[in-house]
């Protein structure tokens, strides 16, 4: 009896299920005629023919998503699904890892390349891994200001500096939807912390706004026409990120022209309104709908909360981006993916291997040379640290990784004995740092301690006693106090999360097949106390307000002003050769508004290697009637030179890059008076200046 029912139940399944699809098939209109799907026709054309056939619920449907990753089809229509896939350093299509794809360096790490074009070859590569996946957006490139070294998601973002954030920023997106791939840039704006990062309040003045957290999310649409968003977990001066209708309908959309659309963070919006999300500007609420259920979206309509107006607005943004990536074209129109090639694995590689930064090279222990070394100590827990898996969303599945020992060994094949204990090695190099773990460089939590593990140091000590010839190398993603046993070892590199080609591009600088050339895109501080939010528990971590205190004055702008040396200085790094700058000159030390202000001079190659060097040119303004840091970053070349080879550099300004924001007029401004220029090898190492007049 039981069977027989049971089968009945199943047939009726059946049934109702092939009616259902039957009917679905007949209800779909047969809409390839329509104006929307010709694509000769201009984009604003298609984009309002689509959006004029949706009815109010199907405009309710489509502003949230489904199942994570997606936004709900509207099937009458033939509207598939819009597919986005996090991470900043490796496309991660799922949590099981059953479609593996490139992990590249950490964020942190392609910044201290300090190249843009590394940056746009990223954008390029991980968006060919978005469109091989079928997919059509990267949750990338995260570009928070370093604001804190505790920040748990340190490792996730670029630097201190809004000048480098920009610049990289900007050439990630342009590379991401070079393939017709929409960048999402994230998080809109000040999540500089993990602490009570769903609810904290950054109180932030305006001017560190305009100069500090907003610049590289301006530059990404001005620049690169950014097609998407993410706004943020935070308040920022008392607003949810995701209804923040200064930030976004006036200031991203209305001031910087921004045509793309707003996602929220994953359920950032649990806090906030409907009718707060809709007229702010919020386009889609991802994973789910919360604020956005249909019948909550009614509701507020039919209430008057919001009006046909701005949700238009916000669909058709999502509209847009849909057609700029080929939602509504024929596939093979559009660029081809491409997933897990050596290409990108070699990519990987090279960023890694200009990322790696040389902070400590005594008696030029570095480069190791194969032929005169017979064993070798590879010691440390993070000598055999995988660092793709963890640290939250950004976690990656690549079908390979190579730890730091296994590109070493691969490197020594049967040339060098590889030990395991530092009893009596030619060399003893040991792999410390951070992970991924709760606490320490992970999503979600911020660090609980500046220093390294205990053992850890212990462990450095040790080793030191027992071999003066010893190599630290960080396997990290932020800065960490040093105190202790920085002065006791002769080697020091921060190789930071260096990707799935971490390993091989390590022992490619150890052995001095690739000369370092990374820089430091944040300061590392002494201790946590010089640092500028850690000033009281207020500015950090704070309670439900994070008091932003110290205004501009940011990372290296703080240490500068204020007199006080950090363990390794902003855009700091060694190179196995040596560079001199010299011949500066200047087109007029008299300068007015329109001029452009161009400066030039000599780099060599002093050294017997060949090797790049990151110059870097800073402003100072000297007669300012408000406070301003003793140096901001206004431009950078990294400029590669054969032994003895010379480069005549060139770097133009022009007034814009002088000014800085008036609170009291609301504007920037530039003001008459001396203006020095700084050019250096870091921002402490200057080796040229000339001062300047600017009189308008
Ligand atoms: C996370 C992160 C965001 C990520 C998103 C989807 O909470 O804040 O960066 O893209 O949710 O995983």
């Amino acid at each position: 009896m039981q069977k027989i029912l049971i089968m009945k139940l199943i047939s009726y399944q059946f049934f109702f299920l092939v009616t259902f699809q039957y009917l679905e098939l007949i209800m779909k209109e047969d809409n390839s005629s329509l104006p929307f799907r010709n694509s000769s026709l201009r984009l604003e054309e298609r984009v309002e023919d689509l959006l004029n056939r949706l009815t109010l619920e199907e405009k309710f449907k489509i502003s949230s998503g489904r199942l994570m990753w997606f936004t709900k089809k509207i099937k009458r229509l033939g509207i598939d699904s819009f597919a986005m896939f996090d991470g900043p350093h490796g496309v991660r299509p799922d949590y099981k890892g059953e479609r593996p794809c490139t992990y590249f360096p950490s964020a942190i790490c392609r910044a201290a390349t300090w190249n843009p074009q590394l940056s746009e070859e990223f954008g390029i590569a991980i968006a060919e891994e978005v469109r091989e996946l079928g997919a059509h957006m990267i949750l990338a490139p995260g570009i928070n200001i370093q604001r804190t070294p505790m920040c748990g998601r340190t490792f996730e973002y670029q630097t201190e500096d809004p000048y480098l954030n920009k610049i990289l920023a900007v050439s990630v997106v342009k590379g991401v939807q070079s393939q017709r791939i929409a960048a999402c840039v994230k998080h809109f704006v000040c999540n500089n912390q993990e602490t009570n990062r769903f609810t904290y309040s950054a109180e932030v003045g305006e001017r560190a706004l305009q100069e500090i957290y907003l610049p590289a999310f301006k530059a990404t649409v001005k620049e690169a026409e950014a097609w998407s968003f993410m706004s943020c977990y935070n308040k920022v001066n008392g607003v949810y990120g995701s209804e923040h209708i200064n930030l976004i309908r006036q200031t991203l959309m209305s001031k910087w022209g921004f045509r793309g659309f707003v996602v929220s963070d994953w359920n950032a919006t649990v806090y906030a309104s409907t009718e707060g999300c809709v007229n702010a500007g919020l386009s889609l609420e991802m994973p789910i709908a919360n604020v956005y259920k249909v019948k909550k979206m009614l509701k507020a309509f039919e209430e008057g909360k919001f009006n046909i107006d701005d949700l238009n607005d916000n669909v058709r943004r999502l509209l847009r981006v849909m057609f700029l990536v080929g939602c509504f074209d024929s596939q093979d129109s559009l660029p081809k993916g491409s997933r897990n090639t050596p290409k990108h694995q070699a990519l990987a590689r090279k960023i890694a291997q200009e990322g790696i930064v040389l902070l400590k090279n005594e008696n030029e222990l570095l480069p190791l040379n194969i032929t005169r070394i017979k064993k070798i100590a590879i010691l440390g827990p993070n000598a055999k640290l995988k660092t793709s898996v963890g640290g939250g969303s950004s976690t990656n599945f690549p079908p390979y990784e190579i730890t730091a020992l296994q590109g070493i060994k691969e490197r020594c094949k049967d040339k060098i004995e590889i030990i395991d204990s530092s009893i009596d090695p030619d060399i003893s190099i040991l792999f410390v740092g951070l992970n991924h773990e709760e606490n320490m460089d992970a999503e979600d939590t911020d660090k609980t301690s500046f220093k390294l593990p205990s053992d850890q140091i212990q462990l450095i000590k040790d080793t030191v006693k027992q071999n003066t010839n010893t190599i630290v190398v960080l396997i990290s993603g932020s800065p960490i106090s040093m105190e202790g046993w920085i002065d006791e070892i002769p080697v020091l590199i921060e190789a930071w999360y260096a990707g799935m080609e971490g390993g091989r591009a390590i022992a490619d600088v150890l052995f001095g097949d690739v000369n370092p050339s990374g820089k430091l895109p944040i300061t590392f501080p002494k201790k946590l106390s010089d640092s500028p939010a850690h000033k009281s528990d207020k500015t950090y971590p704070g309670d439900e307000n994070v008091l932003y205190n110290e205004g501009i004055f940011v990372g290296y702008r703080h240490f500068e002003y204020n007199n006080i040396k950090p363990l390794f200085p902003f855009g700091y790094g060694l190179s196995y050769t040596t560079f001199t700058y010299d011949k500066l000159q200047m087109n007029n030390t008299r300068v007015s508004d329109d001029e452009i202000i161009r400066v030039s001079f000599e780099l060599e190659n002093t050294g017997n290697r060949e090797g790049a060097e990151v110059v870097q040119l800073y402003i100072h303004d000297v007669e300012s009637s408000l406070p301003r840091p003793p140096k901001e970053l206004k431009g950078f070349k990294k400029i590669f030179l054969k032994p003895k080879q010379k480069e005549t550099i060139i770097f133009e300004l022009n007034s814009e890059d002088l000014a800085f924001f008036n609170e009291e007029l609301n504007d920037w401004v530039v003001e008459n008076g001396t203006f020095k220029i700084l050019i250096g090898s870091s921002s402490e190492d200057i080796r040229l200046e000339i001062e300047f007049k600017y009189i308008n």
